[in-house]
């Protein structure tokens, strides 16, 4: 197992030797895992291409460490909890070794259904058991999957099954959420219709057991095409840098990219955090509430926790159902130790009132997280007291899809605790702060842009299908360093505090969206000649999407036009990515060279009009004031 830090003397220690001798320290903690063979140097990298493997010339296989290496000391304690939607129904729960068998059996399946090493695999699923056994299925005989959230429309979907050529879609029948009974079959064939010709198979999982509609020759059910599979079937060997998967994620411009991460870093470095920062002692039981659909679900429900020999749980259903205890009496039921949850669920939580976790027992809680958005000082506080008792500590877990695992978190229970600060960066970890230049701001208490300047080994590899994506986008902006995309502040002991995007990407719910998507849909509509779109700070959601459109012609009937818009962008990406609030205005702000002036319009859907700055210099000043005018409370 990999190391797990116990004081605050021997993180400060481990720091600087993780900083002084990176390949030394890494390699202590990449021997703890099974290696079918060892690698021949630990690091070979160049940040300009960029090229990064670690473990050069390895061998493994990322699932022998989730669960093979497991069943010998662990076989039959619980790996995995699932609970239902409906909590009347019955929770189920694997043992390591009935979740091995049940991989291995699925495993089986794909490969008699015509998947090979190096194949993708997408995947459209709710929080099922399913989902977690096919993805550990696909690593198992080295297909990479891609998971893409069951809430991306079937326009998104398309787009990402287009983007890696996926031979395979694997989804549900239904998806129950709260009283919802949403179809998700019936999306994946409107993907389908959207000319994927590279889909071969779709294997249906039956959740719900509604009526569903099968394409003859190419949609087999989950439960026929896994009869009578067999419960053994032996690993893929794989490199650690062969891809692992695949995940979209947004960004200022264009379509969603797919970061790919690779099998042995990804390995190391999602263990290793996970141990670290959640302090997970034998025999806890851990429960992340995110989504397999996104970063966090990958590295802290699956694979961080599984390596690590955890029991993890997955909920299939939303905090507020039955009722906004849900969260709580889950903790009770399972009695949950560590509970790692996003700040807009928190708030809303908060909202509906105090009494409800008073309800629950929740004695079990040991270690409280946070992650995804930076979280205000209102919600801190309130988690610590109303669910941590006052005395719990909490995580303010900082990272992203690309950086793979948690960068900027304290350890539980043994860093200093600072409301609203994620803290120090983990062992490994080399951020720095840089000015608009580029220039690295020395000392502490200072603010500047967040870049990480040396490798680490779950870092993302490259964008799939355009490695100059990459390039450009996170290593381009400053000689030899990872861009964020994040602005932060060190307070004078070195703490950092996220302050939040410096581009144009806006966290909804913990959710990334880039604006320019949600233009471009918006910009579909026959009536629209341009549109704007921005964040504004949100009460619950963190930050709400705030649109500026100008129409074509007179708009006579505002509230249908608005309908169609927020219609148009649920068809085109999905119900997350709706318009808060949307201005119909003349004209945008501009420079004069045509630029839109965002700062402006981000100023103004914050209701912040005092400080536009000088607007003078605008090709069109005059609109500024219609813009402010118009604006939405
Ligand atoms: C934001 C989610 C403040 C940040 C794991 C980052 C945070 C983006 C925090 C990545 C945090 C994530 N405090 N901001 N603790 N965690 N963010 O790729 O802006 O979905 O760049 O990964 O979320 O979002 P992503």
């Amino acid at each position: 197992m990999t190391q797990q830090i116990k004081s605050l003397e021997e993180y400060k220690k481990v720091y600087a030797e993780s900083v002084e001798n990176p390949e030394k320290f890494w390699a202590k903690q990449a021997k703890t895992f099974t290696w079918r063979k060892p690698w021949t140097k630990v690091l070979d990298y160049e940040f300009k291409s960029p090229k990064v493997k670690w473990f050069v010339k390895g061998k493994l296989n990322i699932t022998e460490n989730c669960l093979d290496r497991h069943l010998e000391s662990r076989g039959d304690q619980t790996a995995l909890i699932w609970e239902p939607n409906d909590p009347s129904q019955a929770y189920r729960t694997y043992t390591y070794r009935e979740l091995y068998e049940e991989v291995c059996r699925a495993a089986n399946m794909l490969k008699a259904n015509g998947i090979k090493k190096g194949d993708r695999v997408c995947f459209y699923m709710p929080m099922v058991p399913e989902l977690t056994i096919a993805v550990l299925a696909c690593a198992r005989i080295g297909a990479i999957h891609s998971v893409v959230f069951a809430g991306f429309s079937a326009n998104a979907l398309a787009d990402r099954i287009k983007d890696a050529s996926c031979k395979m879609v694997i989804c549900s029948d239904y998806n129950s959420r709260g009283a919802k009974n949403i179809p998700v079959k019936k999306v994946v064939d409107d993907a389908l219709a959207m000319g994927c010709d590279s889909v071969e198979t779709v294997i249906v999982h039956k959740n719900t057991g509604e009526k569903t509609a099968m394409k003859r020759r190419r949609d087999i059910w989950w439960h026929k095409a896994i009869e009578g599979q067999r419960k053994t079937c032996r690993a893929t060997q794989m490199d650690s840098e062969d891809i692992l998967f695949i995940l979209y994620t947004s960004g200022s411009t264009g379509k969603p990219k797919g970061v790919v991460h690779t099998c042995g870093g990804y390995m190391v470095y999602t263990c290793f955090s996970f141990k670290n920062v959640f302090q997970y002692k034998e025999g806890d039981v851990y429960w992340c509430t995110a989504d397999i659909g996104w970063i966090t679900g990958h590295s802290y429900i699956i694979y961080g926790p599984l390596l690590a020999g955890a029991t993890t749980m997955m909920f299939e259903g939303v905090p507020t159902f039955p009722d906004a205890g849900r969260f709580w009496h889950i903790c009770e039921k399972h009695r949950v130790n560590q509970f790692y949850t996003a700040p807009t669920a928190i708030r809303a939580l908060m909202a509906l009132g105090d009494h409800w976790p008073k309800h629950y027992d929740l004695n079990s809680l040991k270690v409280l997280g946070t992650v995804g958005e930076p979280i205000n000082e209102e919600a801190w506080n309130w988690y610590k007291k109303e669910i941590g008792k006052g005395t719990l500590p909490i995580v303010d877990t900082w990272w992203q899809t690309e950086t793979g695992g948690i960068m900027i978190s304290g350890l539980a229970g043994i860093s200093p605790e600072k409301a609203t600060f994620a803290g120090y960066p983990l062992p490994g970890v080399q951020v720095c702060l840089v000015n608009a230049d580029g220039k690295e701001i020395r000392g502490n208490g200072k603010e500047g842009l967040l870049c990480i300047k040396f490798p680490w080994p779950s870092m993302i590899r490259t964008t799939y299908g355009d490695h100059e994506r990459c390039r450009q986008v996170y290593f381009s902006a400053f000689e030899d360093k990872y861009f964020t995309g994040d602005g932060a502040r060190r307070d004078r002991k070195g703490m950092y505090r996220i302050i939040g995007r410096v581009d144009d990407v806006i966290n909804v719910s913990g959710h990334r969206m880039g604006t320019a998507e949600v233009e471009n849909a918006i910009n579909e509509h026959e009536n629209v000649v341009e549109s704007a779109v921005v964040g504004y700070p949100h009460d619950i959601k963190g930050q709400g999407i705030y649109a500026y459109v100008i129409p074509n012609a007179k708009i006579k009937n505002e509230a249908a036009f608005q309908k169609e818009l927020r219609a148009i962008v649920t068809r085109e990406i999905g119900p997350i990515a709706k318009p808060d609030k949307i201005q119909v205005v003349s004209g945008l702000p501009k420079t004069r060279s045509g630029k839109i002036m965002r700062r402006i319009l981000r100023k103004i859907a914050s209701g912040d009009t005092k400080n536009l700055g000088d607007v003078s210099t605008l090709l069109n000043p005059e609109i500024v004031k219609e813009v402010m005018k118009g604006a939405k409370k």
